[in-house]
């Protein structure tokens, strides 16, 4: 037996609590502490999505200070490892809720190097905003021999032109103040009749626009992405295997 607290990645989906696995649900109502990303405003999104499964915890929120300057968010991180770790050292099972999955664009992954080499620990993968994206749009993603490249719209300009040019499917996320940069590089790169732009998927604001010419060209919210996807995915082509 461990003397120490296991630290448990959970993945808690996209948004829609039914989304959680049933191991993840197991394991939230095990462990005595749990630990979140958290804004200076109070918003936990993964522990929104989880919160059925949370009573009577010790919680320890993961300040998130701007998303834009990884200074004060390394320090979060720090700050937040060294409890996590006194939890840990003291016995205590510890769950990182992470919204989507953990090891997918996830703050777990920055946690779990300041503490994957320390002490036991088991990653629960959730369902990631890609997949709840397509989900959502029912369109396949990828199929046959197709290609998918995910990547964040805060890469460059001409790395994102490459990646629309060369793969047949193209996931884009953290699109926010990039969207009008964004419907600007599918236009370019002749890609404009693929997109589907998706807001928050599985969530009650759910928004799918299917059309790039109804896809606002302002600065757009952070939940969002964009799913480029050849004209023989969408319904009523015809796929060919
Ligand atoms: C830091 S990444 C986290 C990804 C997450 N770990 C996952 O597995 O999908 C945040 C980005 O994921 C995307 N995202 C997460 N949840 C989403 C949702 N429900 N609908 C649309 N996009 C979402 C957005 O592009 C957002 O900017």
């Amino acid at each position: 037996m461990n003397s120490t607290g296991t630290l448990y990645g959970v993945g808690v989906g996209p948004g829609d609590p039914e989304l959680l696995t049933l191991k993840a649900v197991r394991i939230l109502q095990s462990v005595p502490v749990i630990a979140y990303p958290a804004t200076p405003q109070g918003s936990a999104q993964a522990r929104d999505i989880a919160a059925q499964w949370l009573d009577d915890k010790r919680e320890i929120p993961i300040a998130m200070p701007c998303m834009l300057d990884r200074g004060p968010v390394n320090q979060g991180y720090d700050e937040a490892a060294l409890v996590i770790a006194e939890e840990l050292a003291a016995g205590q099972d510890v769950a990182i809720l992470c919204e989507g999955d953990p090891l997918f664009y996830g703050s777990f992954s920055y946690l779990l190097q300041r503490l994957g080499d320390r002490f036991p620990c088991v990653v629960i993968p959730g369902i990631n905003s890609v997949s709840a994206a397509a989900a959502a749009a029912a369109t396949p993603l990828i199929t046959g021999e197709q290609r998918l490249t995910v990547i964040p719209a805060t890469a460059g300009d001409e790395v994102l032109r490459r990646t629309l040019l060369d793969s047949d499917s193209v996931a884009i996320l953290k699109p926010g103040r990039h969207r009008p940069r964004l419907l600007e590089l599918l236009r370019e790169t002749g890609r404009a009749d693929d997109v589907l732009y998706i807001e928050q998927a599985s969530r009650t604001g759910q928004r799918i626009i299917e059309s790039f010419e109804e896809i606002p060209a302002t600065p757009g919210p952070y939940f969002a992405l964009f799913l480029v996807v050849r004209a023989e995915n969408r319904l009523g082509t015809g796929l060919v295997d």
